[in-house]
C-alpha cells in the first residue's frame, strides 16, 4: 500500500497551488478561445455516461499535474487493493467489498465471500420472485401487494432512490420507505396500506439502529391490531442484517432474514440484500441490470487510465475545486425527475465518508477534507437557491446530470427540461456583464438613469467551475453506473486527503448522548450528569405531554 499522506505532502501539491493563483484572474470563458473543442477533449465517457469537464478551470498543465498527484497517491493500485479484500478501513480493521457484491466471479483469495454474495442474491431473486407471483400470503392468507422498508442512512437512502428512479421499469408492488423516528413517518406511510397484503422489510446492518428498531415494534403492533396472530406475523417480515440473531429475537423467522456482512458500508450497501425492497418492487431483471451497470462502472475504474478515468477525474477535480479554488460546497443538479433523490444518497456517500478532521494516521488535517454536497433536481432549483448560484458571494463547484431522453414519450416537453439544464450551464459560465444588462435595458426602453442604476444588480459574474454527466437514458444500467461512480470517485478523494472513507466514528456521540436523555425523560436514569438547556427542555416535553 502507498504511504498515508496528506494533500500538501505531495509532491505536486506546490505546482497546483502556483496553477490555483494562475487561474484565479483567468475566465473559464475565456479558455474556449484557443480551445473551441474542449468540450471534446475535456470529456469521457464510460458504462453509458459521458463526462463533460470542459467548463472546469482546468487547462492542459494543470491536469498534468492532478494526473501526477492521482499517479503519486497510487490510485489504480489503490482501487485494485479495495476490490481484492485489502483492510481499506483501518480504524475498523476491514475491508470494504461493495464492487463484490455486483462481481459475477470471485476475486482471488475471496473465494468464501464471493459464494455468500451469490448464495445471497439467488435467495433474493426468489423472495423478489416469490411475491411478485402472488404466492406469498399474509395472515388472511392475502397476496402482498405493499412493500415497507424500515430502515435509515444507508439502509434506506440507496433502496429509496433506486425505486423512484425505476419506477417505470416494472414497479408492479408498491414499495413504501420510512426512516425517520418521528411516529409520523411510519403514520403517514401506513395510510391506505391493508395489514393484510403488507410486508416489512427491516434492514438494518447492525440491527441495533434505534430509528429501525422502533419502527418494525410499531410495525408489528399495527399487525396485532389488525387482527393478526402474533404466530403469524413471521410472514410479514423480512430481515437484512449482520445480526441474524438479533432478527430471530423480534421473531423474524430465520428463513425470512437474509445476511449482511461487516465488510459492507451501510453508505456502500445498496447492492446487498438491502437492495431487497427494490428487487421485489422492480423486479430482479431491473435489480440484476443496475448491478451490471454498477460492475461495468468497476470494470472502467479499473482498466482506464487517469486522464481517461471518470471516477480519478471527477476526485481530482473535486480536489482541485475544494483545496486549490476554495470551493466549500459542491451542488448536484439533475435534471431528471426520476434522480429527486440522487442528491440526499450523495450526501451520506460523500459527506458520511469523508466529513473527517484527522487522516489515516490520525493525524490533524492541514487542508479541507469533504466540502458540503446539496442540491435538488432542476428545474425546481432554479426558481430557490439558484440566485445564490449566479449572484451569492459563497464559492461552489457543481455536477449537472442529464439524460438526454424521456421514458414519459413527451419529447417536447423534455426538451424544455433539457434547455434549462443546458442554459444554467451556460450561465454559471458565461454570466452577464454590467455593460450587457445596461445595453439590454436600454434596448427594452428603460431610461439611461435606471439602465445604469439597476446594472449591477443584474450582472452575474458566471465563472462557476462545473461538471456536465450526461447519458442517452436513465435505466437501470446507467443508474448504476452513475452511483458506483460517485462511490469510486469519493474513496479516491479519501486517498487524495490521507483519510479513511470507510468509518463514521463522529455519528456515535449523538446516538449516546440521546439514549441517556430518553432514559431521563422516562425516569429509569438520574439527571445529574445533564446540562440546564436539556433538563429546561425535558420539563418543557414533561409540561406539554402532562408527563
Ligand atoms: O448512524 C450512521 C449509520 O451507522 C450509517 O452509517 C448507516 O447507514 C445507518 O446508521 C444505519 O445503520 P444500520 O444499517 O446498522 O441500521
Amino acid at each position: 500500500m502507498a504511504p498515508i499522506l496528506q494533500l500538501f505532502e505531495r509532491k505536486a501539491y506546490p505546482k497546483l497551488v502556483e496553477d490555483a493563483a494562475t487561474m484565479r484572474s483567468i475566465p473559464i470563458e475565456s479558455l474556449f478561445v484557443d480551445q473551441p473543442d474542449r468540450s471534446t477533449t475535456y470529456s469521457a465517457s464510460a458504462a453509458g455516461l459521458t463526462l463533460d469537464f470542459s467548463r472546469q478551470a482546468v487547462t492542459d498543465d494543470i491536469l498534468t499535474h492532478l494526473v501526477a498527484l492521482a499517479t503519486e497517491a497510487q490510485l489504480r493500485d489503490a482501487f485494485a487493493a479495495l476490490r481484492q479484500g485489502s483492510t481499506v478501513n483501518a480504524t475498523e480493521n476491514r475491508p470494504a467489498l461493495h464492487t463484490l457484491l455486483r462481481s459475477n466471479s470471485a476475486p482471488e483469495g475471496l473465494p468464501n465471500e464471493y459464494a455468500a454474495v451469490a448464495e445471497t442474491r439467488r435467495r433474493m431473486q426468489d423472495w423478489s420472485e416469490h411475491i411478485r407471483s402472488g404466492r406469498h400470503t399474509g395472515f388472511s392468507g392475502q397476496p402482498i401487494t405493499d412493500v415497507v422498508n424500515l430502515g435509515i442512512g444507508g439502509s434506506d437512502l440507496g433502496p429509496r432512490l433506486v425505486n423512484d428512479a425505476l419506477q417505470v421499469f416494472d414497479g408492479k408492488i408498491d414499495a413504501h420507505f420510512v426512516a425517520n423516528v418521528d411516529p409520523a413517518a411510519l403514520q403517514d406511510a401506513l395510510l391506505g396500506l391493508s395489514p393484510e397484503s403488507t410486508l416489512f422489510v427491516v434492514c438494518s446492518k447492525s440491527f441495533g439502529t434505534e430509528e429501525t428498531i422502533t419502527n418494525a415494534r410499531a410495525a408489528r403492533s399495527w399487525l396485532l391490531q389488525a387482527g393478526a396472530e402474533a404466530s403469524a406475523l413471521g410472514a410479514h417480515f423480512l430481515a437484512i442484517t449482520t445480526d441474524i440473531q438479533a432478527a430471530a429475537d423480534m421473531g423474524i423467522p430465520e428463513d425470512h432474514c437474509l445476511p449482511l456482512w461487516d465488510w459492507v458500508g451501510g453508505r456502500y450497501s445498496l447492492w446487498s440484500a438491502i437492495g431487497l425492497s427494490c428487487a421485489i418492487s422492480l423486479g430482479w431483471h431491473t435489480f440484476s441490470e443496475l448491478l451490471a451497470g454498477a460492475q461495468q462502472m468497476d470494470e472502467h475504474v479499473e482498466a482506464a487510465v487517469p486522464g481517461q478515468n471518470l471516477a480519478v477525474l471527477m476526485a481530482l477535480l473535486e480536489v482541485w475545486n475544494t483545496n486549490f479554488l476554495g470551493a466549500d460546497s459542491h451542488v448536484v443538479l439533475p435534471y431528471c425527475e426520476g434522480l429527486g433523490y440522487l442528491p440526499e444518497f450523495l450526501q451520506q456517500l460523500t459527506m458520511e465518508s469523508n466529513g473527517k478532521r484527522v487522516d489515516v494516521l490520525g493525524r490533524e488535517l492541514k487542508s479541507d477534507s469533504a466540502p458540503m454536497l446539496w442540491g435538488a433536481a432542476g428545474t425546481m432549483g432554479q426558481h430557490s437557491f439558484h440566485q445564490l448560484l449566479h449572484q451569492g458571494t459563497r464559492t461552489f463547484s457543481a455536477d449537472f446530470i442529464l439524460p438526454l431522453t424521456t421514458h414519459t414519450g413527451m419529447t417536447e416537453q423534455h426538451g424544455r427540461l433539457v434547455a434549462n439544464c443546458l442554459a444554467q450551464s451556460r450561465a454559471m459560465t458565461v454570466g452577464r456583464t454590467e455593460q450587457q444588462c445596461i445595453d439590454s435595458l436600454l434596448a427594452r426602453g428603460a431610461g439611461e438613469e435606471r439602465a445604469q442604476a439597476l446594472a449591477t444588480h443584474l450582472a452575474i459574474p458566471g465563472n462557476r467551475p462545473h461538471s456536465l454527466i450526461t447519458m442517452d437514458a436513465l435505466t437501470p444500467r446507467s443508474l448504476g453506473a452513475l452511483l458506483a461512480l460517485y462511490e469510486h470517485r469519493t474513496y479516491f478523494s479519501s486517498l487524495l486527503w490521507g483519510i479513511n472513507a470507510f468509518d463514521q466514528w463522529g455519528v456515535e456521540l449523538g446516538k449516546d448522548i440521546s439514549g441517556s436523555i430518553y432514559e431521563v425523560m422516562q425516569n429509569t436514569r438520574p439527571s445529574v450528569d445533564l446540562d440546564t438547556v436539556t433538563l429546561k427542555h425535558i420539563a418543557a416535553w414533561r409540561a406539554a405531554n402532562d408527563r
